[in-house]
């Protein structure tokens, strides 16, 4: 056993448009969250926790939390409020002072590029479909990396790329019909490429790396079909991001399922040059489960000969414990992942999300008993020390979330973070912020650097 390194990055997360609000304050412009319609029930983000108006308590309470980084995003329409163009000051001081009160509580800003909230005026021209996105998203990253590069060491692209591609209809925005999904997610890839380049170029000491959602993907059987089915599947939900961001190439077998499957892509050698100059240093994602799947001889997934050349069908693995919303829980399956993609990219490793939704109950006193995330988390990283113990080089924790914010789709009905915000999908309330169980039990996690998991 050696545990976790000094130093090591223990923090929390949360995304912009999620936690923030103030969603058109202050010259914001619109993004794409904010012209969608939300899941029913659910509120809009114009309030979300507050965080934008009650930055300076909440950073305090992270310190009392005794975080040693906090993970954010910043909202680029804040920045630029059309993505392109005059940037906004109020917006460009907002994340100036939040990381200024990080920095003096002592708490490494660990900042994401961007969050699922393109601005809106770029989804009006075509979003990523179209490549002028790429350009406007160097000109942000160039214009974030110009304003905090003196006080920010480690940037994180584009949050969930790959879910982003493979569930567009939830987080992408405005009009999907016709969306070249798989061009955009190329254009994705170059705008990343072309902003890891220029970070290295104007921030020499600055590191920045890719931050998708990985998930280790198995086989429901042990049968040749089921495993060559999770081959493509990894192939496609994982390895497709991080060899283009690493290797600076396409994955064989994603490229292989894509073009079988029609989708619209076409790759230039000069694209392929622009991959090729911008390398991460160091690999964040984000982990909630692995995945399941199994061969599906009816499947679009598989060839028209029955050939298997795709990931089959996803399923729910019997063998898993599952949370409220059906999301499996497999601590081990955490330790494979973070040991798969060092085997895979032999960089240093960052966790940038991970943590357990649930239906949290503010009782008598205002407490919330979280005993069930305790479990969630405590056997999460008792599973990266194994990890860690094996040698895989992580530098940091970051669970999702510091508080409790907008649920992707069930607003506050689904909360995950070590801070109660009094709220619900009906009303603001007051907002006010309680320490759950969790957050006392995070603090002496921290206090031993990961040694105490009591
Ligand atoms: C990640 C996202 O996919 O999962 C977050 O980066 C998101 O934005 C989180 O909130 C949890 O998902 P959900 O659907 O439970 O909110």
């Amino acid at each position: 056993m050696t545990g976790f390194p000094n130093g090591f990055l223990w923090g929390a997360a949360s995304s912009a448009y999620q936690v923030e609000g103030a969603a058109l304050t202050d010259g914001k412009g619109p993004s794409v969250q904010d012209i969608k319609t939300p899941p029913e029930g659910t509120p809009d983000f114009s309030v979300c926790s507050d965080h934008y108006h009650r930055f300076r308590e909440d950073v305090a309470l992270f310190a009392e939390l005794g975080l040693k980084a906090y993970r954010f995003s910043i909202a680029w329409s804040r920045i630029l409020p059309t993505g392109t163009g005059a940037a906004n000051p109020a917006g460009v001081q907002f994340y100036s002072d939040l990381i200024d009160a990080c920095l003096e509580h002592g708490i490494e800003p660990i900042v994401t590029m961007y969050h699922f909230d393109l601005p809106a005026a770029l989804d009006a021209t075509g979003g990523w479909g179209n490549p002028a996105t790429v350009d406007a998203f160097e000109e942000f990253a160039r214009t974030i990396f110009a304003a905090y590069g003196d006080r920010v060491k480690h940037w994180l692209t584009i949050n969930e790329q790959n879910m982003m591609t493979i569930h567009a209809e939830f987080v992408i925005g405005g009009n999907l019909a016709d969306y070249p999904v798989y061009q955009a997610n190329h254009h994705m890839l170059l705008a990343q490429a072309k902003a890891m380049a220029a970070c290295h170029e104007m921030l020499p000491q600055a590191l920045i790396g890719p931050a998708p959602n990985i998930s280790y993907t198995m086989p429901l059987e042990t049968s040749p079909e089921d495993v060559l089915c999770a081959q493509y599947a990894n192939a496609i939900r994982n390895w497709l991001y991080l060899d283009a961001a690493v290797f600076g190439r396409y994955n064989t077998l994603a490229l292989d399922w894509i073009r079988r499957s029609g989708y619209e892509l076409t790759i230039t050698d000069e694209d392929l040059a622009v991959l090729a100059a911008g390398k991460p240093d160091f690999i964040a994602f984000n982990y909630y489960n692995t995945e399941t799947v199994t061969y599906d001889p009816a499947g679009a997934l598989v060839g028209e000969d029955g050939v298997i050349h795709g990931p089959g069908k996803v399923v729910l693995n019997p063998r898993f414990p599952i949370t409220d919303w059906n999301w499996p829980i497999d601590p081990l399956g955490f330790r494979t992942t973070l040991q798969e993609i060092h085997s895979r990219y032999n960089l240093p490793m960052i966790v940038t999300e991970n943590g357990l939704g649930a239906y949290d109950k503010l009782e008598e006193g205002n407490v919330v008993n979280d005993d069930y995330r305790i479990t969630y988390l405590r056997d999460h990283i008792a599973a990266m020390r194994q990890a860690v113990d094996s040698g895989v080089p992580v530098f940091g924790y970051n669970p999702w979330s510091v508080m409790d914010l907008i649920s992707t789709h069930e607003g506050f009905l689904k909360r995950y973070g070590f801070i109660y915000v009094n709220r619900n999908n009906d009303s603001e309330l007051d907002l006010a912020r309680y320490k759950k169980k969790s957050f006392f039990w995070y603090r002496s996690v921290i206090d031993s650097n990961g040694a105490d998991l009591a």
